[in-house]
């Protein structure tokens, strides 16, 4: 972790990229995970527009409960170390796959959500962005009056990453000069791309071995909530 805190520390310029491990000791599950969310479910009836096409309700069931389970976890050590940690750059991102906005709730300001939110919904026949509560979308309400559908704003397989938010990241990776990448296995692309793309120093916080590590610059073993509060103390 030295080398990572020294590096911090001469930065002017830094990139963070997360993923749904962050989130995990805010007891919410991951995706590929031994309890992992597309090992009990099947990515394609939920997460792709062919499987909303074919049963709207499953899929805002679906993601409705999953709204209930975000909107009651709390942020935890990691996020807020990330939001603390931003304080001390004016060149900061943080680019999350997460859509359950606990960086935001944390703190985090310069947030890219590169997978979308399940705080807002969208019409696929007109665009209209309609905000979600607790109570997730009624399922009479999927059908909407222009004769589009409300969908979930949430990017799913086969589609492309919102644009703005994408080219946001990838200016913030090639300016970094440190990028640190917490709780992704680093799988799913673009996102994952975003790691390596640029010449910064890249470091990873996660307690397994990933995609990337052979990759990286310095790897910090250890889970998010723990290691995260650890780093921002030494700097
Ligand atoms: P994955 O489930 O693929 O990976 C989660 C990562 O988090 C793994 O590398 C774990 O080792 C790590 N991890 C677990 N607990 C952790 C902890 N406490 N602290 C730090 N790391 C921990 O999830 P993602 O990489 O987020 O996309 O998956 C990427 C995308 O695939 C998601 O955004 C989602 C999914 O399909 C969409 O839904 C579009």
């Amino acid at each position: 972790m030295q080398e990572l805190v020294e590096r911090l520390r001469a930065a002017r310029s830094v990139l963070v990229l997360t993923g749904s491990g962050i989130s995990a000791e805010s007891g919410l599950p991951t995706f590929r995970g031994v309890n992992g969310l597309w090992r009990t479910h099947r990515v394609e009836e939920l997460a792709s527009p062919q499987g909303f096409a074919r049963d709207p309700q499953l899929v805002w069931t679906w993601y409705n409960e999953r709204n209930a389970v975000h909107r009651r976890a709390q942020p935890n050590p990691g996020h807020y170390a990330l939001a603390s940690l931003e304080e001390r750059y004016r060149d900061f991102t943080l680019a999350t796959q997460n859509v359950d906005s606990l960086h935001l709730r944390a703190g985090s300001r310069n947030v890219l959500e590169l997978h979308g939110a399940l705080r807002t919904a969208r019409c696929t026949g007109c665009d209209e962005r309609i905000p979600i509560d607790s109570s997730g979308l009624a399922l009479d309400r999927i059908e909407h009056t222009c004769g589009g559908r409300i969908r979930p704003d949430i990017v799913w397989f086969g589609e492309s990453l919102p644009r703005n938010a994408w080219e946001s990241a990838c200016a913030a990776a090639d300016r970094a000069e440190v990028i640190v990448v917490v709780g992704t296995s680093a799988v799913v692309y673009p996102a994952a791309a975003l790691a390596t793309r640029g010449r910064a120093f890249v470091a990873e916080v996660n307690p397994e071995e990933t995609a990337i590590s052979d990759r990286v610059d310095c790897v910090v073993r250890g889970t998010s909530a723990q290691t995260l509060p650890e780093l921002i103390d030494r700097l």
